[in-house]
């Protein structure tokens, strides 16, 4: 297989919103007097906004209006906790990384459940080196369903099977995978070990490495 384009999550990958996701819903918690701790997070990596909320409610059921003003609040919380995020805030070697993959004549681009992405690549100022953001506010269904990725490869022309991305989510990972795409994982074992490539971060993957493993 040849890779002709990569494909980059955001949160936790390009930029560590996850603390500010993590604060945005234990205020949320307090509020609403509904237990939320650091484990219960790790299960809404990668999900969007709105599952996000339901795994938070645990199977309480709440009405549509109710959920749309809990959403709300929620996002507040987080705007509040990201108005200074900046440069400084990329994650240690993804510039880098961004910069080497663009040298090699290959296709860059963003495929984040968020509704906030586009928002936050520009202020963390690399928005000229994707050829492609795709976020939240573009599908349907969300992670780990595979539509996220399947619209990135249509927006940049390369084929899935061209593709790799790069994920710290266990839903994300799953996702590509299930979009015919390699998967660079980045994190624990337990939780991105179905990956292609498993790195513990950013500034440990290997370009080299992995072009080579997949050119056959
Ligand atoms: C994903 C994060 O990238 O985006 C999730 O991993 C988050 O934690 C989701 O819930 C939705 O983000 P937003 O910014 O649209 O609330
Ligand atoms: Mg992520």
């Amino acid at each position: 297989m040849n890779i002709k384009a990569f494909i980059f999550d955001m949160d936790g990958v390009i930029t560590d919103t996850v603390p500010y996701h993590y604060e945005s819903w234990k205020r949320l918690s307090e509020e609403e007097n509904i237990p939320f701790t650091k484990e219960d997070n790790e299960q809404l990596l990668g999900r969007s906004r709105l599952d996000s909320l339901r795994i938070f409610l645990k199977g309480k059921k709440i009405t549509p209006h109710r959920e749309a003003e809990m959403l709300e609040k929620k996002n507040q919380y987080f705007h509040e906790l990201i108005k200074n995020l900046n440069e400084q805030d990329l994650i240690p070697g993804i510039k880098d990384l961004l910069l080497a993959i663009r040298k090699l004549g290959l296709k860059l681009s963003v495929a984040s459940s968020s509704k906030n992405a586009k928002f936050i690549i520009s202020k963390l100022g690399i928005a000229h080196l994707f050829d492609c953001i795709i976020d939240g506010n573009l599908v349907t269904k969300a992670k780990p369903e595979p539509e996220l990725f399947l619209k990135t490869a249509d927006c940049i022309a390369v084929s899935p099977c061209n593709c790799i991305v790069v994920e710290d989510s266990a839903a994300g990972v799953e996702a590509a995978l299930r979009a015919n795409m390699k998967v660079i994982g980045i994190g624990p074992e337990e939780r991105v070990g179905k990956a292609t490539f498993r790195y513990n971060n950013i500034k440990e993957i290997n370009l080299t490495e992995i072009l080579h493993a997949n050119q056959n």
